[in-house]
């Protein structure tokens, strides 16, 4: 097979044909079948180069996860090593390997307290699932069969299997899936003052709205029924929103006063993209659970975790020994290659005081992003550390968005590719911004520049969708 070219002008050419094999996720495939797919060959720091030889700045990192950019060689060095050391082993039935002892070890270090025991696994949705299976298996351990029920958030994004599918809260999760198959899942308002906001309301009383509005729910369906609350510190996929300051540390104690376990996704938010190592530092949560992925590995190799308090696993681990297995578990749960290159990429960002370069560049990259909310396709520019997002509207005053129709986000997308930078379009019209953390200043500037031409370049063609 050789691919020549990404314009794949004739279809029932040999390139045409065999990218035809693929089925690719989130697109509509009979448009891409017309489009033939962006082929992306290689890269170096932030950006990537497709077949044609053209370059991008990378500024989504990937899916929000190649926080260490496309040509870190102590990664491929990790991996090399731990293959010929020792490809394959499990953890399943006593069995481990080093770098997976060391990895968890490492994480409990770093993680947010009260964190002390890890469960490894390939993806933020397995991740997930497990949490969930895991509430659902604490609560029986405890007696309370009836303590089941989850909430969520609209717009949050938990991954996209069975039960993530229901936890997430974008339609497209569900519609045509046949979900919900299950009633234990439940959302409350997500929040976005932009979008969610009533006249006049300020960040403050928003909050305390929004957490009446979970302690309304708990008690409604009856704290009894209620075992967790799941939640991004920073909504990524489903339109970057940054919940007021005091959000979560309102809706802290309700949780604490119906005995709902905290579960923070920290699949975008972990390992420096607020300017803190976690989400939960950012917003001052204090989790039972912690869901990582996606930057653990610096995306090198898929490998995810389930981080759990002390008090969580003793329930836990008491309840396998009355069943006599915890029957949970993946073939790849605690790969030791995807382990080595963790632990790597755990090593790279305190050697290399990512954190602390993160913190240098963001206030460069947020005063770049606050810039945009003068351009006229942007009704909001929010973000936080190296993560942003825009809003784009069709009438700046209102707040009203264009027509479904228009596909706005996704055509400025398009226009802001051919200045040379990839962004990815999200629901309700935003466009995410995530680039590598380690991003430069300069870097920052350029990566603006280009967004903006791309702007001004979609403006005539969304005048005419209006
Ligand atoms: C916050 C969050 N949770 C879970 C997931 C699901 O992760 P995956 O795509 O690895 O299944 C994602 C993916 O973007 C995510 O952003």
């Amino acid at each position: 097979m050789t691919l020549v070219s990404n314009r794949l002008s004739a279809p029932n050419s040999l390139e045409a044909k065999d990218v035809a094999y693929l089925v690719h996720p989130y697109t509509n495939l009979r448009a891409h079948e017309q489009q033939g797919p962006l082929v992306i060959v290689r890269g170096e720091g932030i950006r990537v180069w497709d077949l044609d030889g053209k370059e991008y700045i990378e500024g989504l990192s990937g899916l929000w996860c190649a926080s260490l950019g496309f040509s870190e060689k102590r990664l491929v060095e990790a991996a090399r090593r731990q293959m010929e050391r020792l490809p394959y082993t499990h953890t399943f039935a006593h069995r481990s390997s080093e770098p997976v002892i060391a990895l968890a070890e490492r994480l409990v270090a770093i993680a947010p307290p009260p964190i002390a025991k890890v469960f490894f696994v390939n993806s933020g949705s397995e991740a997930i699932d497990t949490a969930i299976k895991l509430v659902w298996y604490y609560n029986n351990a405890r007696g309370r069969p009836e303590k089941k029920r989850i909430i969520g958030r609209r717009r949050a994004y938990h991954g996209i299997t069975l039960a993530a599918g229901h936890l997430t809260g974008l339609p497209y999760a569900r519609v045509g899936f046949d979900l919900p198959m299950s009633d234990r899942f439940f959302h409350v308002t997500c929040p976005s003052l932009y979008r969610e906001g009533l006249p006049g309301e300020d960040e403050e009383a928003f909050a305390d709205r929004l957490a009446a509005e979970i302690e309304t729910l708990i008690r409604a369906l009856g704290p009894e029924t209620v075992a967790a609350f799941f939640a991004e510190p920073v909504m990524g996929a489903g339109g970057v929103v940054v919940p007021p300051a005091s959000y979560f540390r309102k809706i802290q104690p309700i949780l604490e006063r119906y005995d709902v376990l905290m579960v923070a996704d920290e699949v975008i938010c972990g390992f420096g993209r607020t300017g803190n190592m976690w989400g939960c530092d950012t917003f001052g949560i204090r989790p039972d659970l912690v869901i990582c992925a996606k930057q653990l590995s610096a995306a090198y190799v898929p490998i995810a975790a389930v981080l759990m308090s002390r008090d969580f696993y003793e329930v836990i681990a008491d309840q396998s020994a009355r069943l006599g297995t915890l029957g949970l578990g993946y073939t790849y749960s605690g790969h030791p290659v995807a382990a080595a290159v963790a632990l790597a990429t755990l090593d790279i960002y305190e050697t290399d005081r990512i954190l602390d370069h993160v913190r240098a560049v963001a206030p460069r990259f947020q005063a770049r992003l606050a810039r945009l909310a003068d351009h006229p396709l942007v009704g909001e520019a929010r973000g936080i550390g190296l993560i942003g997002g825009l809003e784009i509207v069709e009438d700046k005053r209102s707040k009203r968005q264009f027509p479904q129709e228009a596909k706005a986000a996704v055509r400025i997308v398009g226009k802001i590719l051919e200045q040379g930078l990839i962004l990815r379009p999200l629901p309700g019209d935003v466009i995410g911004i995530c680039p590598p953390l380690i991003v430069t200043e300069s870097e920052i500037d350029e990566l603006f520049d280009r967004l903006e031409r791309g702007l001004d370049a979609a403006l005539p063609a969304m005048a005419e969708a209006a």
